[in-house]
């Protein structure tokens, strides 16, 4: 099978933008308790949290962080975590059926965030809560002094603002679990008069309004036009959240999920324009994809919720496999070539919880096979965006019909000359002979050839082997005259780079 892409700096799409990096914390299982924080752990900080997780975050090239949730932020108080820990109430978190001790709240995430190297993306309750609400947490993070919230915040410790730019008006109003869910009328209503009340406060926020929890919701493109009808002037983004999962050994059908995440976008992008059309209205609305991944929900669907009201019970772990971690190349393949309108994304999460970084309490932190896709994508991806004309043989999967057997797209720093390609075969048997037209690049050599494959699939990294699935040289790649050859072996995830 043989396959071909063209790498030409004229076939810019746009920059790769850096939040395209970003992950998610929320108040989840074992995501803040035992993941980002446990004090009485061999590497805690003097704030209790964990240097081995903070040092694996760094190496992810996370850039931004969504926070605290998620479901959780539906019926979250967020004064409920600030101030002394030891006046903090304990509360009932009824989205995932936890009791939440608030010892980690705002500041500590600033905290963690900052020494981490991530901005904070926050998002507001519009579940339980409103614009009051919102706006009293706006006040305590932005503002300097002067005020109720603001001083407060200095008299916990924080002199300093914290600056947040980017905040999320809810999370996922359109789906029946959430609590307090809204028809899109009265989301997009009441997202729209929080946005303007929180920007009477700060001018120089960004906002996101919730989009679809899914391409598959029944009120997929209705919700987002009605609620970008309400908030256009008002909000700067509109969320996208999509999850996976192989679907009954269908291998062929889940390498291709890129496939849905392309139509997903493509959808609500048409869908945003078409509102600005209509509003006559100037200002494009982007695509936050603020969650995204793989995740077995259908085996989290059919557990059996916690009998009690545990603290931070191991929730939606996850163990990944190699053809996860195509998968979500395949994924990340997709972001990128979406870069004219995605502009900022989330991976969920970040530990423990459906994570690329796993650790066990009181004992090691590891890297999911899922890591390695991300972690040199986002260390690889820099420059512009480059179109890559794949030419591909196709085969049929029962979800999609029929499938290229190559997904990619390219990057180039116009700096440095450098470009890198990302490609991922997803025949299930067969590798593919992949020939790469550069001629465009000038007279570059591949300085670099990295796979994610192996001869099991399946294969998983553990605390105990956690370097099972790792990236590995690809061999055989070969330059002559501007044409580059290279074989992907079947179900691979690949980086190739050219200086
Ligand atoms: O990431 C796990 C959950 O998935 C989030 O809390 C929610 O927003 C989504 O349904």
């Amino acid at each position: 099978q043989q396959a071909h892409v063209t790498l030409d700096p004229a076939f810019r799409i746009a920059p790769v933008h850096r939040r395209t990096f970003g992950t998610f914390v929320e108040h989840l299982g074992r995501c803040v308790y035992t993941g980002i924080h446990e004090p009485g752990h061999a590497t805690a900080d003097e704030d209790g949290f964990r240097r081995d997780v903070l040092e694996l975050t760094r190496e992810l090239g996370v850039t931004t962080v969504r926070y605290p949730g998620g479901n959780f932020v539906s019926g979250y108080r967020w004064e409920d975590g600030i101030g002394p820990v030891e006046n903090r109430p304990r509360r009932l978190d009824l989205a995932w059926h936890s009791t939440e001790p608030n010892h980690v709240g705002l500041d500590e995430f600033m905290r963690w965030a900052r020494r981490a190297g991530v901005e904070p993306m926050m998002a507001v309750n519009l579940g339980t809560r409103g614009i009051q609400e919102a706006l009293d947490l706006l006040e305590y993070c932005n503002l300097e002094s002067g005020t109720h919230w603001s001083d407060l915040r200095r008299a916990n410790g924080a002199k300093e603002p914290h600056a947040i730019r980017m905040w999320c008006l809810g999370n996922e109003m359109d789906g029946p679990w959430q609590i307090g869910h809204k028809t899109a009328r009265e989301y997009g209503r009441l997202a729209a008069e929080t946005g303007r009340a929180m920007r009477m406060l700060d001018r120089d926020l960004e906002l996101v309004a919730c989009g679809s929890s899914g391409s598959s919701m029944p009120t997929f493109g209705a919700w987002e036009a009605t609620v970008l009808e309400e908030t256009y002037d008002v909000v700067d983004y509109v969320s996208c959240h999509a999850y996976y999962e192989e679907h009954d050994g269908d291998l062929a059908s889940f390498l291709a999920s890129a496939v849905d995440m392309d139509h997903f976008v493509e959808s609500v992008v048409a869908t945003a324009d078409s509102v600005r059309a209509r509003l006559g209205a100037k200002k494009r609305i982007n695509v936050s994809f603020d969650e995204w991944n793989v995740w077995y929900m259908s085996r989290f669907q059919n557990a059996e919720p916690p009998a009690d009201w545990p603290v931070a019970p191991p929730l939606l772990e996850d163990h990944y496999h190699l053809a996860d971690a195509v998968t979500l190349g395949g994924l990340l393949i997709s972001l990128l070539r979406h870069s004219d309108r995605v502009t900022a994304a989330s991976l969920a999460q970040l530990v423990n919880v459906i994570a690329p970084i796993m650790t066990e309490p009181g004992g090691r932190a590891w890297r999911q096979t899922t890591f390695h896709p991300f972690a040199l994508t986002a260390a690889h991806a820099r420059g512009d965006v480059l179109r890559v004309e794949p030419v591909s043989p196709v085969h049929e999967t029962a979800r999609y019909g029929e499938v290229p057997l190559l997904d990619a797209v390219a990057t180039r720093d116009a700096e440095t000359g450098e470009a890198v390609l990302f490609a991922v075969n997803r025949s299930t048997s067969e590798p593919l002979e992949l020939t790469v037209d550069s001629r465009g690049l000038g007279a570059v050599v591949p300085t670099a050839a990295i796979t994610l494959s192996g001869p099991d699939v399946y294969a998983r990294n553990t605390a105990d082997d956690p370097d099972r699935v790792a990236p590995r040289p690809l061999t055989g790649v070969t330059a002559d005259g501007g044409t580059l050859r290279a074989v992907l072996p079947a179900v691979s995830w690949n980086m190739i780079r050219l200086s």
